[in-house]
């Protein structure tokens, strides 16, 4: 795992856009996961200011989201087949029948989970995967809990997550009960792994995740056993790291 912790969320965007940039411009045909949510936002911007792609076929690249609310409106701002559309599809200039987001209206949940998870495969897997993290720890909607080997599948949202996510809805009675996620093994097949965190709320995650255990209760540690992942934090989401004075940016230590 490599740690940085920086000094904004500028810095934030562009380190991140810097990994996953050197992952994509490998690939003939690049796959990148993305994730929706307030945290990778910058990275967004970044790329859309020209930030590390500006040598990569956008034409040729395929994205996969990580995950959709079930029992959405169609119309609804934050059903994320929009949010993607708004927040990467538009800005990035991406062809959009290169994005695919896991069918959350399908009258089969179930087998529309399985028939994206077998899209990934045939895309060739995903080479670099942006991650954002719950407060519980989540990484897709992969609650605590869920397996390590689980795959794209229907899952409940705890009361958490319903909670944290209620800041887009007018009421959190109207935040979806349930979503299709990619599985946390789903995940873990990516080469490259970014996961960005910021702010307080992410600080006990973010040390569960990178000082504790691996272990289901906090989903996002299974990324220690992940040979590629960067994390990208800011100062709050990372002041709890026993050696948060290695990772920041401005320490002097190699990145
Ligand atoms: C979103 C997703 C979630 C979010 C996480 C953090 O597609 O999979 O895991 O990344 O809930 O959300 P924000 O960034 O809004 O704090």
């Amino acid at each position: 795992m490599r740690i940085l912790i920086c000094d904004g969320p500028r810095s934030i965007g562009e380190s991140a856009a810097h990994v996953l940039g050197g992952a994509l411009r490998r690939r003939r045909r690049p796959t990148l996961g993305i994730a929706t949510g307030s945290s990778p936002l910058e990275i967004y911007g970044a790329f859309a200011r020209g930030i590390e792609i500006e040598d990569l076929d956008l034409s040729r690249l395929r994205a996969f989201a990580l995950d959709e609310y079930v029992g959405i409106a169609d119309d609804h701002p934050e059903r994320y087949a929009n949010v993607v559309d708004r927040e990467v599809t538009t800005k990035l200039g991406l062809d959009p029948a290169n994005v695919s987001v896991p069918d959350g209206a399908s009258s089969d949940p179930d087998t529309a989970a399985e028939r994206y998870e077998r899209q990934i495969e045939d895309a060739g897997g995903i080479d670099a995967q942006i991650l954002g993290v719950g407060t519980n720890g989540h990484i897709g909607f992969n609650e605590p809990g869920s397996p390590h080997d689980s795959r794209t599948r229907v899952v409940s949202l705890t009361a958490e997550t319903r909670a944290a996510n209620a800041r887009f809805f007018d009421d959190i009675s109207h935040v979806p009960t349930h979503a299709v996620t990619q599985g946390v093994g789903t995940i873990m097949g990516a080469r490259t792994i970014v996961m960005v965190a910021q702010g307080e709320a992410k600080a006990e995650a973010v040390r569960h995740i990178i000082d504790g255990e691996v272990s289901t209760r906090w989903p996002g540690s299974i990324l220690q056993r992940h040979p590629d992942v960067t994390i990208v934090l800011d100062e709050a989401a990372g002041h709890l790291l026993e050696f948060a004075g290695q990772y920041r940016t401005d320490a002097g230590y190699p990145a």
